[in-house]
């Protein structure tokens, strides 16, 4: 029996299915991973972007770069993988997507059993008082005024040298221990604490398949590598599903 197939066969027969996705899932897309040669931290340093005290020291520039991240999204469709990771969900009897994208690709796509633990960049919350707004503003080229307190709205993202949110972390990290089949797929597996979920799940006894053309600081610790690029791997799992 192939290799798609005995995964195929290994969806059916788990009692809990976890996928754990990056950046490299939207590649196709067209939207830019971020450690890929020529990907976002080739071309901009993180600690000028993504983090709170470079919005305070400079809220324009910050703003500008999450609005042209969020318009180039939205020129994006979801890609076979995307869509086949939808099917999948809708097919397994217990299936969680926990997701480190912030680009909403897998929800347009039909993902609904979904965390997303790096948060989602179409959201924008105050940088003080924490009001939600419940526009993703993308037509506003300058940072926009809080209605409650006059600080600046941020991009709901989680930036670096934050928390995670507690409660999405906590389900995220129990279902990697109760799944028995784990996949983590487009992930170099170098972000903390996101990337240890793939280490939990092996270590709770789940079978573990990356799904990464180039592997990751995660692949020695797998019991199976899938050097396909996921656009193309996904449709054919789920083909060989059924
Ligand atoms: N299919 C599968 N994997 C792919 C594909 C593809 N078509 N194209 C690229 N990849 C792989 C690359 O080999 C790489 O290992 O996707 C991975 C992308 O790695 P990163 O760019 O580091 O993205 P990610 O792992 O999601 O980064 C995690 O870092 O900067 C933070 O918040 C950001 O959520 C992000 C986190
Ligand atoms: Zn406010």
């Amino acid at each position: 029996m192939n290799e798609i197939k005995a995964l195929a066969e290994r969806i059916k027969a788990a009692n809990k299915v976890v996928v754990f996705t990056g950046a490299g899932v939207s590649a196709a897309s067209g939207v830019p991973t971020f450690r890929d040669p020529g990907g976002l931290w080739d071309k901009y340093r993180p600690e000028d972007l993504a983090n709170e005290s470079a919005f305070r020291k400079d809220p324009s520039l910050v703003w500008s770069w999450y609005q042209w991240r969020k318009k180039l999204i939205l020129n994006c469709e979801p890609n076979g993988a995307h869509i086949a990771l939808a099917a999948l969900e809708r097919d397994t009897k217990d299936f969680l997507l926990v997701t480190q994208n912030v680009d909403g690709l897998h929800q347009r796509a039909g993902s609904s059993k979904i965390r997303c633990l790096h948060g989602d960049i179409f959201i924008n919350k105050c940088l003080d008082c924490g009001d939600l707004s419940n526009s993703n503003f993308v037509e506003f080229e300058e940072p926009v005024t809080c209605n409650k307190c006059g600080s600046f709205y941020r991009p709901g993202v989680v930036w670096f040298g934050e928390s995670l949110d507690a409660g999405v972390l906590r389900e995220s990290w129990l279902a990697a221990e109760r799944c028995d089949l784990f996949f983590s797929v487009g992930t170099a597996a170098s972000v903390q604490p996101a990337a240890s979920l793939i280490s939990v799940a092996k270590a709770s006894g789940a079978f573990v398949v990356e799904v990464n053309p180039n592997g990751s600081y995660a692949s020695t610790g797998v019991d199976m590598i899938i050097k396909r690029p996921a656009e193309e791997f996904f449709p054919d799992l789920l083909v060989a599903f059924g």
